[in-house]
């Protein structure tokens, strides 16, 4: 879908050439482009600024039969988000001007303040997340993704690009494929579904696939999970997913919470809060595209990716609040919440992997708290690790990706609100306050010696209203994130 274009513009037959403007330099030195710039002096209505636009038809002495212009700002605030948002803007009016092919032109080395490779990758990112439509239970498909996107630039001597093109089709693929899991509705991805949706993808691509039923689960004594899952009569799944290759040193887990739909069992959440429910496996989602991205860039690192799917429902034999379960560690749990399930199904998984794979770190994702989006917003994700290290690679890969994330403390003291009177632990704080963090340290309560990152996505996974690359629905946040991470570690 991606491609790159050097040579002479005007000869191109593109439904459009896409040229990104400043407002107060000139970022671009190929004399064609000046030129064509030059024009848009006679527009009174487009200087450049930020949001401005122009489109010129029919241009004499270029082929393409649209020139549209693109205010960036001053060149003060370009960033290399500014270029991915102003590039999946325009992909989507593209999109609803019916258009197909589109030549986007990248700004030339040495004016932007940062390398051509980081405004090429974030404007093919940009371009390529746009460029996609969820409306797989429309039956009147209103519009069609674009066929094509081509970037055009100079490069200097010996500078290749095709690869990094690919390598942001690949990775954003995995972004659009988590977004589909998340947009598609709980009726039809209860956990034997979504298992084998996944499985089918991850298959593709050559990833060992084990995936453990009931009885199976019963039988490994997963007894925490068997809770959350025992009031639906869609049964639990247990999948992962392993990426091995040949001499790898390293090895990193990544459990994603696979709740596919969350009504907060016997503690049943108020209407308002149940309609967007299908999103709550958003964790597994990301982590499902990143093993299955991963699989095609071929990093050195052992990745396994770990899934637990369950549908948190109430009936007559659902859990009740004050049940008391043992978990797969041995620890016995006093389920005071039945809304507080994604640490529940966590928890068995953390248990299990490091016990069977002993991970080097191991990361899990999850929608697991409504707290957390009241102290992040919908925007940024919480992270939470007791290493300095890993904490700050993810912050720094999330910068990169600005699939933002923000470190969060895990505070010894606050382990004594999750005290039960009758069992080890309670999966419910006695305070009101800081539920992000008490959610966190329960899962600490699990993670042993390993290095550990958990990251609460319930804000960023899912949004109601469209950004410039991303329609309503699942965002598949963090694939990008996890597979910067994976590929530097
Ligand atoms: N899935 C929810 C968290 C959530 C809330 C995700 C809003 C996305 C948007 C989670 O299972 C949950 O219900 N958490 C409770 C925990 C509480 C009962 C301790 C919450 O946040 O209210
Ligand atoms: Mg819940
Ligand atoms: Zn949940």
């Amino acid at each position: 879908m991606l491609y790159l274009k050097t040579g002479k513009l005007n000869e191109f037959e593109t439904d459009a050439v896409i040229i990104p403007v400043s407002e107060d330099s000139q970022i671009h030195d190929n004399e064609t482009i000046i030129s064509l710039i030059k024009k848009t002096d006679t527009a009174a209505e487009f200087k450049g600024a930020k949001g401005d636009e122009l489109t010129f038809y029919d241009l004499p002495d270029i082929k393409s039969k649209r020139v549209v212009f693109l205010g960036l700002g001053k060149i003060k605030d370009i960033s290399s988000e500014s270029l991915r948002a102003i590039c999946g803007k325009s992909v989507k009016k593209c999109i609803r001007n019916k258009l197909e092919d589109i030549l986007i032109v990248v700004p030339s080395s040495g004016k932007l303040g940062m390398e051509t490779k980081e405004a090429l990758e974030s404007m093919a990112e940009g371009a390529f997340l746009a460029n996609h439509i969820f409306d797989k239970y429309k039956k009147e498909k209103k519009l069609t993704t674009l066929k094509k996107v081509g970037f055009f630039l100079e490069p200097k001597s010996g500078e290749k690009y095709e690869d990094l093109l690919s390598q942001v089709e690949i990775i954003c693929s995995g972004t659009i494929l988590a977004r589909e899991w998340v947009s598609t509705p709980s009726n039809d991805k209860v956990p034997d579904i979504l298992a084998k949706d996944i499985a089918l993808e991850a298959k593709k691509e050559n990833l060992k696939i084990k995936i453990f039923d009931e009885k199976k689960l019963k039988q490994l004594g997963f007894g925490s999970l068997l809770a959350v899952a025992q009031g639906s009569e869609n049964k639990p799944r247990l999948l992962i997913l392993e990426y091995s290759p040949k001499g790898a040193k390293k090895t990193i887990a990544l459990i994603g919470k696979g709740i596919t739909f969350d009504s907060g069992g016997i503690n049943l959440k108020p209407a308002g809060s149940l309609e967007d429910m299908k999103m709550d496996m958003s964790g597994a989602a990301t982590v499902a595209a990143t093993l299955i991205s991963a699989a095609k860039i071929k990093p050195g690192v052992k990745i396994i990716g770990a899934i637990p799917i369950a549908e948190n429902m109430l009936s007559g034999d659902a859990t009740r609040p004050g049940d008391i379960v043992k978990s797969y560690e041995g620890k016995t749990i006093e389920i005071n919440n039945t809304d507080a399930e994604g640490r529940l199904i966590l928890v068995d998984t953390i248990s299990y992997i490091i016990k069977t794979y002993k991970p080097d770190t191991l990361i899990d994702v999850a929608t697991l708290t409504g707290a957390c989006v009241v102290a992040l917003g919908e925007r940024i994700a919480g992270v939470f690790s007791s290493d300095d290290e890993l904490a700050e690679s993810i912050i720094k890969s999330s910068n990169k990706t600005h699939e933002r994330c923000w470190r969060m403390p895990l505070p010894e003291d606050y382990k004594e609100f999750l005290k039960s009177d009758f069992a080890d632990i309670s999966n419910m704080s006695t305070s009101r306050w800081g539920g992000a963090i008490t959610a966190s340290l329960f899962l600490s309560e699990f993670t042993n010696s390993t290095k550990w990152a958990h990251i609460d996505i319930a804000g960023p996974a899912y949004i109601k209203k469209a950004t410039d690359y991303c329609g309503i629905g699942g965002t598949g946040f963090g694939v990008r994130l996890l597979c910067d991470l994976i590929i530097k570690l």
